[in-house]
């Protein structure tokens, strides 16, 4: 087994976030956040402990993601969605998120651990591919009317 001191000097110096939470009622608690998370968020470890991570969606629940999450915190599992979300000082940022399960013997507890990587890039470009493609296809539409019209012009004369 590794060495515990060793496992958090790498948790602490992941790139992406690492978050582990526990089941309180309805929701799912945070009890440990690295740094990286700190600095993707905007948010201090002491300011968000023991709350779901759902405030950082800053009400803007109307997410898709969000139910196939729901569904491995019901049935256990996990997950990989990507999800909008907000840093403290409301700028947003597209975070895909990574959920495990994870069952503890020694306390017979269920604990998840949440991975979070900033794709803001990755989805803007993808945004910005599907934007070009749809201008494409309606250049070539029209493109293709024009010929239709011509031929017929022609056929006409
Ligand atoms: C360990 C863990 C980490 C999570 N990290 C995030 C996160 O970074 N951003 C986010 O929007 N939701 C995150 N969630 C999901 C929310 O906490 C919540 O489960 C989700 O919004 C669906 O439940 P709800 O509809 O009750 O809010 C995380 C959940 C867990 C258990």
């Amino acid at each position: 087994m590794i060495n515990a001191q060793l496992l958090q000097l790498v948790i602490n110096a992941s790139n992406d976030g690492i978050v582990i939470a526990e089941r309180e009622g309805e929701d799912n608690i945070l009890i440990y956040v690295n740094p990286a998370f700190e600095k993707l968020t905007g948010y201090s470890a002491d300011e968000i402990l023991y709350q779901d991570c759902r405030f950082l969606q800053s009400g803007d629940r109307d997410q898709a993601a969000l139910a196939r999450i729901r569904e491995t915190l019901e049935n256990g599992g996990s997950c990989c969605e990507v999800l909008k979300n907000y840093r403290k000082d409301g700028t947003p940022f597209w975070n895909e998120l990574s959920l495990s399960t994870v069952f503890n013997e020694s306390d017979k507890q269920t604990y998840i651990v949440g991975v979070q990587k900033d794709v803001t890039v990755q989805v803007k470009a993808l945004q910005r591919v599907a934007h070009l493609e749809a201008q494409l296809a309606t250049t070539q539409a029209e493109l293709q009317a024009m010929k239709t019209t011509n031929g017929q012009n022609l056929q006409a004369n």
